[in-house]
């Protein structure tokens, strides 16, 4: 049993037991990857401040995001296909989350549908959703969330169109793989993987298949989903789409200022200051970089959330120091479930956890709740002047 005491651990060894399309599917960027690359390496230009003599006792990294009691500031991002990265990925995920006491999100896109899901969950998780130009679908889709109990829909506004990933293009991806000489000859190298495919049903797009009209068979699904978003959308969909749940909404993919105060006017519960991960426009600037101009802007009037490059308790202080109230972790938990499953997950909820609540104590602070922007150095120039 490898000592994995960081995620880049967990990321190794996902690499090793997973077929590769998968993999690059996840640690890959849209196109040059240099807004995947610096959503990563902007974390490290931001320092913490020292602090001595401060009692440590009783520490406590428990928060609230959206109104609901959470471990720490920390959700499971929406993640497609991560019923791919291992056997009954979002299963396995959700039941690490909700034993963590984290929120689950679970995407659109998933191999294990919103029902699988929550019969097997003891709690309620969130639901993504991409602004899709089928209104029936789209009203199915959230009256089945609503029926599993959800808590919360994440509407995803930053994907009208596909961002390109060159790797999937080039490993052939999709769900499940085809069987070429290449991807049998790399899935016979990944020997657990395989097996435990082959001993689930849930190989397929659970959301989609049998549910969206004209999606019968799998094959049918890529030029589904290729035609299923809505390069249309504008603010009077988003506020549409806000209307039609009516529980608690996350608007997720804001990067600029004016953006986030149109979603805080429709009346979203919380805005996600993210870029996908650097998967959709290469070049935009990393989500911390944007983070405190955002806050300023909108932070008395709508909660504000951040994801993207979050690859350790240290990212996840240093965001909500800045300001946000909560973040999601994407890679950080696949690199988890791809190496070691469910215990895989739970492994990177703690690493992620204890480096928080270590890094929070030698800054002198001992809750989560009193992290402020005092606790940071950062360069003066770190949000960049820009003409
Ligand atoms: C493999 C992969 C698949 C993703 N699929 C979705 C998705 O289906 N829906 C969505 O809203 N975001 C999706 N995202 C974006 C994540 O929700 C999140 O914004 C991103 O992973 C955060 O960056 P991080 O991976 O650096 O933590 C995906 C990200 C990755 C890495």
């Amino acid at each position: 049993m490898p000592v994995i005491t960081n995620i880049y651990d967990l990321k190794r060894l996902h690499k090793r037991r997973t077929p590769k399309m998968f993999y690059d599917y996840c640690e890959s960027g849209s196109w040059t990857e240099q807004t995947f690359r610096e959503n990563v390496t902007d974390f490290d230009k931001i320092r913490l401040r020292q602090r001595i003599a401060v009692n440590m006792e009783g520490r406590s990294t428990a928060t609230q995001m959206i109104g609901q009691d959470v471990a720490m500031p920390v959700a499971l991002a929406p993640v497609g296909l991560t019923g791919m990265q291992r056997a009954d990925g979002e299963i396995k995920a959700a039941r690490a989350a909700e034993k963590f006491g984290v929120p689950f999100t679970l995407s659109t896109m998933s191999i294990c549908s919103i029902e699988d899901v929550a019969e097997n969950t003891e709690k309620p998780f969130w639901f993504q959703v991409y602004t899709l130009k089928d209104d029936d679908f789209m009203r199915r889709l959230l009256d089945r969330a609503k029926d599993a109990n959800c808590s919360a829909i994440v509407i995803t506004v930053d994907l009208q169109i596909m961002g390109q990933r060159h790797k999937d293009l080039k490993n052939g991806l999709s769900a499940p793989p085809k069987l070429t000489p290449k991807s049998i000859a790399d899935m016979v190298t990944k020997v657990a993987w395989g097996l435990e495919m082959l001993g689930t049903k849930r190989r397929f797009f659970g959301n989609i298949v049998g549910h969206a009209k004209g999606v019968t068979d799998p094959s049918s699904l890529s030029s589904w989903t290729a035609e299923a978003f809505d390069p249309a959308l504008d603010w009077d969909r988003i506020a549409t789409l806000r209307r039609m749940w009516d529980g608690k909404v996350i608007l997720k993919g804001i990067l600029d200022v004016e953006d986030a105060k149109r979603a805080a006017e429709i009346g979203a519960d919380a805005i996600v200051v993210s870029n996908h991960g650097g998967r959709q426009l290469d070049g935009a600037l990393s989500s911390i970089r944007m983070l405190e101009q955002i806050v300023e802007a909108v932070g008395d009037k709508v909660e504000v959330h951040l994801d993207s490059g979050i690859r350790s308790g240290q990212d996840v202080l240093k965001a909500v120091a800045m300001g946000a109230k909560g973040t999601y972790i994407g890679r950080a938990f696949v690199h988890g479930l791809g190496a070691m499953g469910e215990a895989g997950v739970t492994k990177a909820l703690e690493v992620i956890h204890k480096e928080l609540d270590v890094s929070m104590a030698l800054c002198g602070r001992r809750d989560i709740k009193e992290v402020d922007r005092d606790i940071l150095l950062v360069p003066e120039d770190f949000a960049g002047r820009w003409a």
